[in-house]
């Protein structure tokens, strides 16, 4: 256990065998395994607010709370990349109200907690189609990635009016241009040259994906990018999933052998297991 109070002070409220649980399997986790970069969709905020009878934004509002939990742990634990689905291309559906709801709630909190994505070293970066959100939203995500471009602690990417197959269509619209153009031949066109396409050219792929509130989809998110991720599903409704459930699924992440195609003998005699 290398920083006990932290823990101590944050799971006040858990009883004992809560908190005994938690130490278990924080000192279970491997830190020189933990995922690079993991992947989140944030499903559950409009069921969990229904069952308190309250309206869906409520959940959206809770939401952030967790949203706050989630980024902090991975900040201490030393995850480098945490990737949240804010706002699908497909919510813009929702009804406008709540759209409109969500939109404010973005601004209203990078303003809250631009000092403390400062004081904590996180580096904010969006993927999606930025152009297509409310002009404020955009001068606000615009100031907060400015603000925080030099912090090296966790790079939280917000995925915003984002979906796989709209960036992946982008993807290919931008290498069109550029044999027309003459840069480069359709023949150059590689894994590597396809990536540097994408919305996600500066980050490496998430190796966990995580998905809440017990739906087993991946919902047009980050389809190229999840080739090889494990994918972890859990009932939690994401007002709920705060450091413990995260601490979870990061031992039962590490608890999988990660193959890439190849076989089990092979990688064991392989290592590292990322070979
Ligand atoms: C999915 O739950 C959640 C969303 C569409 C929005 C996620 C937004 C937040 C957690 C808050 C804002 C985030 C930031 C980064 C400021 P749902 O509404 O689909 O839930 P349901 O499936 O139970 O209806």
């Amino acid at each position: 256990m290398e920083n006990p109070s932290f823990y101590f002070c944050t799971f006040a409220h858990l009883s004992k065998t809560g908190i005994q649980k938690l130490m278990d399997v924080f000192q279970a986790i491997d830190r020189s395994r933990l995922p690079r970069h993991i992947a989140i969709i944030m499903d559950g905020n409009g069921r969990w607010a229904k069952e308190r009878g309250e309206d869906r934004v409520y959940g959206h509002h809770e939401g952030v709370l967790s949203v706050r939990d989630i980024v902090n742990t991975c900040g201490e634990l030393g995850v480098e990349y945490l990737t949240l689905y804010a706002f699908s291309t497909e919510n813009w559906n929702r009804p406008q109200a709540e759209v409109n709801a969500l939109m404010e709630l973005l601004v209203n909190t990078i303003r809250k907690e631009i000092e403390e994505l400062r004081k904590n070293k996180v580096r904010l970066h969006v993927i999606g189609d930025f152009a297509s959100l409310p002009e404020i939203c955009q001068k606000e995500l615009n100031e907060a990635r400015e603000l925080t471009a030099m912090n090296d602690g966790v790079n939280l990417i917000l995925a915003l009016s984002y979906s796989s197959r709209w960036e992946i269509v982008e993807a290919a619209k931008s290498i069109a241009r550029e044999v027309l153009a003459g840069k480069i031949s359709p023949d150059d066109v590689t894994d590597d040259v396809f990536r540097q396409h994408l919305t996600t050219k500066d980050f490496p792929d998430p190796e966990l994906m995580i998905r809440t509130s017990g739906e087993h989809r991946i919902s047009n998110y980050l389809l190229y990018q999840l080739a090889y991720a494990e994918l972890y599903f859990t009932n939690v409704h994401w007002p709920d999933f705060r450091k413990p459930h995260l601490l979870e699924a990061i031992y039962n992440f590490q608890q999988r052998e990660r193959r890439f195609g190849k076989t089990s003998e092979q990688i064991q005699t392989n290592s590292p297991q990322h070979a």
